[in-house]
């Protein structure tokens, strides 16, 4: 069969309010014009975040109820340790209630003010909890991930040239640790290859750094690695995960992503000692190490998940769905990152309206006019996210100005995908007359969350 379906069936389902333009109207002004400030009851299509929001499956929920809740030694946590071992291959474990708090541990242990980390592109809480760690977070993106056009397939790589000449340049006496992110949400959702992991973690090794993976997509890209490498054609996808993490020293982890969890994460290593020590302040700021912030009924759905993430009909199926969108969307001439990523779509917002200056924030424009067209909600990534110093309180344009449309696991279908194309089309057809936008309010780190928005009138 030519036709790619779900490989599954609905039987509990959440109603969905329909709302009027005008009602859209007054809720986006009510949220100061920032789509994080908004009543989720108000959207008609939630493509805030990929985060937190899949849909558990029978399995998953009934291995909920089996939740062992003892506070020390839990059943629950042997399956959720002895599961993460199996596919991360790591010796130590340490459970987080999500993956911010996995980094948070993770670096201050590891980073001070001395400190540089490289990544191909940090995620925003990566790089607010190394800088809150007074270190400095240095993006080295492939070249090819410029071209947004480009069909280039691992466009989520790291800059090999450009991380061997940092490491030379700073020392690895600066460098606590190496980072990689696959797949690279704030680049585009694009997957990083076997090749540029074997080729960071030689880097890292040849300079005596620890090498540590953004796990949090970690099923999407080692399909995608399956898809495009063709090394690994008949690979299992799996293998192809454990292979990844073969060649790393740690990983930190958002089970909210590729665990179908609503909650959860964790942080691993190969060192007992450095374990220890991040243990210790899991205790102060999480919770007891064999539950870690998170309650056993949690630990057994991550651990159900953790497995189911990996069918590769589900793989197929969900790289496909996204794939639908960004090819639909390029064959409309709607500027969009190709190819397509494994669990978003993005918008470039700077080429979608052309006339706005990165610094009046062409992207939180257009996630705006998609929630007024049709309540969808995405959000900005772009200058708003990582255009200010937080420091120095200084603005300069991001790398990029994109939207992120990013598509919940198992939750919509075919339909709901072909409602967003319908609107972004609308939004298209009357992009000259959008305007920009300025900010009225702040805070200092993480902004793009509760900041405070206003057209620009004149
Ligand atoms: C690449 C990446 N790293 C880290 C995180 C942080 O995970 P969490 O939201 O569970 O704290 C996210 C969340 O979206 C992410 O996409």
């Amino acid at each position: 069969m030519k036709t790619i379906i779900e490989p599954f069936r609905i039987k509990m389902v959440e109603p969905i309010k329909l709302t009027t333009r005008e009602q859209r109207e007054q809720s986006i002004k009510a949220a100061h014009y920032n789509p994080f400030l908004m009543r989720a009851e108000d959207v008609i299509i939630d493509l805030l975040t990929d985060s937190g929001t899949s849909a558990m499956s029978a399995k998953a929920w009934g291995a909920m109820m089996q939740g062992d809740e003892s506070y020390a030694g839990a059943r629950s946590w042997y399956r959720f340790r002895d599961t993460v071992k199996d596919i991360f291959g790591f010796e130590q474990v340490i459970p987080t209630h999500q993956g911010r708090a996995a980094e948070h541990i993770l670096f201050s242990v590891m980073v001070d003010a001395k400190s540089i980390v490289p990544n191909n592109t940090h995620f925003d809480t990566t790089r607010a909890n190394i800088e809150f760690c007074g270190g400095k977070a240095i993006d080295l993106p492939c070249t090819e991930a410029d071209d947004l056009d480009s069909s280039y397939p691992f466009k989520g790589n790291m800059d090999i040239a450009a991380l061997e000449k940092l490491v030379a340049k700073e020392g690895a006496e600066r460098i606590p640790l190496i980072m990689v992110t696959v797949t690279n949400n704030s680049g585009g959702g694009q997957p990083v290859s076997m090749a540029n992991i074997r080729e960071i973690s030689r880097v890292a090794k040849d300079a005596g750094i620890p090498f540590y993976i953004d796990a949090c997509r970690f099923a999407e890209n080692a399909h995608f690695i399956k898809q495009r490498e063709p090394e690994f054609k008949n690979t299992p996808t799996i293998d192809i995960a454990r292979e990844m993490f073969g060649y790393a020293d740690g990983c930190t982890m958002s089970a909210k992503k590729d665990a179908f969890a609503n909650i959860g994460g964790f942080l691993c290593t190969n060192e007992a000692e450095l374990a220890h020590r991040e243990r210790n302040i899991l205790i102060l700021t999480e919770g007891f190490p064999t539950y870690g912030g998170l309650a056993g009924r949690d630990l057994e759905a991550i651990a159900v998940g953790l497995r189911e993430i990996l069918d590769e009909h589900y793989l197929d199926y969900r790289l496909f769905s996204t794939r639908y969108v960004v090819e639909y969307l390029r064959d409309s001439g709607i500027p969009v990152v190709a190819p397509a990523g494994g669990h978003a779509v993005y918008l470039d917002a700077r080429r979608f309206l052309p006339h706005i200056e990165p610094l009046q924030y062409p992207g939180q424009s257009l996630a705006v006019e998609l929630y007024l067209e049709a309540g969808i909600r995405g959000i900005e990534i772009g200058t708003v996210m990582f255009g200010a110093d937080p420091h120095t309180g200084e603005e300069h344009p991001a790398r990029l100005d994109l939207v992120r449309l990013a598509i919940p696991r198992r939750v919509y279908t075919q339909s709901h995908m072909d409602y967003v194309l319908e609107a972004i089309n609308l939004v298209w057809e009357r992009r000259s007359d959008i305007r920009g936008m300025r900010i009225v309010r702040a805070p200092k780190f993480l902004r793009h969350f509760t900041a405070h928005f206003e057209w620009i009138t004149s």
